[in-house]
């Protein structure tokens, strides 16, 4: 009998085929336990994961916690104003430090108080005086690498990983005119879906379900057949859509001189590799930020807000909180969507199918993952 093949193996397969033959992922790579490892350690703890934005932490201090690959991390602001990143856990007996957000003068640890400074190195250690091995000047903790890329903070703890602005310049290239580095945050949650962070990512990257499973919100507006999906980069896929004057936002202010033409109405859907995936109009943006939590379950850092030139206008904050509303709403589709794809993976009669023309991203998507993945 022949040995089943690896869920690594089985996407190599999947994805050895021209995009005209397509079909959807294998399901071991959505449910299997192995296969995440996989991912943690050659995608999460190698690739740029997305923090949130920078004017999130405005002041000296502003700290918060994310867990990349099962690494704990704080990125902060520190005195300087400088936004970096450490590891979470104390030089002591390996407590982890901070929780959430929030600001602080210092970190204290939860469990016998020794004190760091916000660049990591240790400022003071009660009773220690008497360990001869003990050098307070010898302890920080570990640095993470952390850049600020078009706003967004982008940390890794791969110390060769290309800084972002190198490896996605090809975002730049297509956007940067809509200069997202000047875009305000407004809002930002977070939440735990039943689902693989693959199936939300894939959903994000796609307009194909825009009719049905957005049909109670912004479905009715969307037509199949103008969609287009060009080719990405390595680092990223996008689409867009031309936006009509339906709501003010999506159209750029008219203090907004730089954008000209259909770059004035256009929204641009951008998925950056493995867990960014940014909505950007002329007049707002919003994001999500996956990290895995099992195969069955994705945390999201969900975000978004104004551009410039409507933060300033009188009249924005009721567009946007009517915005924000329907935004929610979306979500919560989407939330429906993909937390029924993933029931459905774990069925025994399923099975992958084709893929539509409009869903070359997800093609693509699979491909970079496969990149990744030894066979
Ligand atoms: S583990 Fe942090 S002070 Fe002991
Ligand atoms: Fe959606």
């Amino acid at each position: 009998m022949n040995k089943p093949l690896s869920p690594a193996a089985e996407l190599h397969e999947n994805v050895s085929v021209p995009f005209e033959k397509a079909r959807a992922m294998p399901k071991s790579v959505y449910t299997s336990a192995e296969f995440l490892a996989e991912e943690q350690r050659h995608i999460f703890a190698q690739e740029w994961l997305c923090a949130g934005r920078a004017e999130a932490l405005p002041e000296p201090g502003d700290y918060l916690t994310m867990t990349i690959a099962g690494e704990p991390v704080i990125v902060l602001r520190d005195r300087e104003g400088t936004i970096r990143a450490m590891s979470n856990v104390c030089r002591h007996r390996m407590s982890t430090l901070l929780e959430g957000r929030g600001n602080v003068s210092r970190i204290t640890c939860p469990y016998h108080a020794w004190v760091y400074n916000l660049d990591g190195s240790l400022r003071g250690a009660p009773a220690m005086t008497l360990n001869e091995g003990f050098c307070k000047s010898d302890i920080a903790l570990p640095k993470v690498r952390c850049e600020v890329w078009l706003g967004w903070i982008m940390v890794t703890l791969n110390p060769d990983a290309p800084a972002p602005s190198e490896r996605l310049a090809g975002v730049e290239t297509l956007v940067g005119k809509y200069h997202m580095e000047n875009y305000h945050e407004d809002f930002r949650e977070s939440f735990r879906w039943a689902t693989n962070w693959k199936v939300l990512a894939e959903n994000f990257m796609e307009s194909y379900h825009l009719p049905m499973c957005h049909n109670g919100t912004i479905g009715g507006h969307v037509d199949l057949l103008k969609m287009t999906c060009p080719e990405g980069e390595p680092a990223f896929n996008y689409h867009f859509i031309l936006k009509n004057d339906a709501l003010d936002l999506t159209l750029a202010h008219p203090t907004n001189t730089t954008l000209e033409g259909d770059e004035r109405r256009t929204t641009w859907l951008l998925s950056i590799y493995p867990s960014l995936l940014i909505t950007l109009s002329p007049g707002y943006f919003w994001y999500l930020s996956l990290t895995p939590d099992g195969p069955g379950h994705v945390n999201v850092l969900y975000g978004g807000g104004l551009a410039p030139e409507f933060v300033t206008d009188p009249k924005s904050r009721e567009n946007f909180d009517r915005l924000k509303t329907l935004l929610d709403e979306v979500n919560m589709e989407d939330k429906g969507c993909t937390e029924r794809v993933y029931e459905g993976i774990l069925a025994g009669l399923s099975e992958p199918g084709p893929l539509s023309h409009l869903e070359r991203p997800n093609f693509e998507f699979a491909r970079y993952i496969a990149s990744r993945i030894p066979a």
